[in-house]
């Protein structure tokens, strides 16, 4: 995780990054349970259909833009004594309209969990592995969500391939805010989950425009 250590790594961010990985067997801490806690949850697909018939898609991820104008994850606090797993399937319920009868996070689903001192946040994030035909349904499903229009303004996909500038798809989209520790989520989540290589995020968060 060296590569991730780097502030500069993700390019220009509102404040430095204030967020430190938990270790993974500390993640039910009493300092975490008495501090704001919410949980996320990365929806993906992997598919291998070229995309305009030359780039490699990789996987489609859902990401969704949010009523305060950052892209950031389905997901949201953690109501007291409520566990984490269950208020992450009641967001993806409110925010997305998701069916928890059909598609839900378990424990074994937990990607990472980050720590602001600052903020006195831990931010639990989580990952929910569906078939492409079903992410169709679920993205048609988000229009009709409780929250949408309100909490959330908009499910999108995210572009994982390059173009031939080196520049213009993943790098990007990298460029936009995003909120809380999402960016260093989405980028954990592509890692651990084998969708790009170190090397390729790496070259993405570095990219500059050759046009300015
Ligand atoms: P309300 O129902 O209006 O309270 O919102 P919510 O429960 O859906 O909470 P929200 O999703 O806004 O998440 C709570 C806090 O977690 C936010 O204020 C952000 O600081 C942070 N946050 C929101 N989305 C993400 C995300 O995708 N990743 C990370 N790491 N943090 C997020
Ligand atoms: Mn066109
Ligand atoms: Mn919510
Ligand atoms: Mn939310
Ligand atoms: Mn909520
Ligand atoms: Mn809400």
């Amino acid at each position: 995780w060296g590569w991730l250590g780097s502030t500069e790594a993700f390019g220009r961010l509102p404040e430095p990054n204030e967020f430190i990985v938990i270790p993974k067997s500390q993640i039910h801490c009493e300092k975490y349970a008495n501090s704001t806690q919410a949980a996320h949850c990365l929806i993906y697909a992997e598919s291998n259909e070229k995309v305009f018939g030359i780039y490699n898609p990789r996987a489609s991820i859902l990401m969704q833009l949010r009523y305060d104008g950052y892209f950031g994850f389905p997901g949201g606090l953690i109501d007291s004594g409520e566990d984490f797993v269950t208020a992450v399937n009641r967001e993806m319920a409110e925010e997305m309209n998701l069916d928890t009868t059909i598609h839900s996070v378990s424990h074994d689903d937990h990607v990472i969990s980050h720590w602001s001192e600052k903020k006195n946040l831990a931010l639990h994030f989580y990952k929910l592995k569906v078939k492409m035909t079903e992410l169709i349904e679920i993205e048609k499903r988000a229009l009709l969500a409780r929250d949408y229009g309100s909490e959330v303004l908009g499910t999108i996909r995210i572009p994982l391939y390059t173009l031939g500038d080196h520049y213009r798809g993943f790098p990007v989209f990298l460029k936009h805010n995003f909120i809380g520790c999402s960016k260093e989520q989405l980028i954990a989540a592509l890692s651990s989950l084998n969708i790009l290589t170190p090397e390729e995020i790496q070259l993405a968060l570095n990219a500059h425009s050759k046009n300015v």
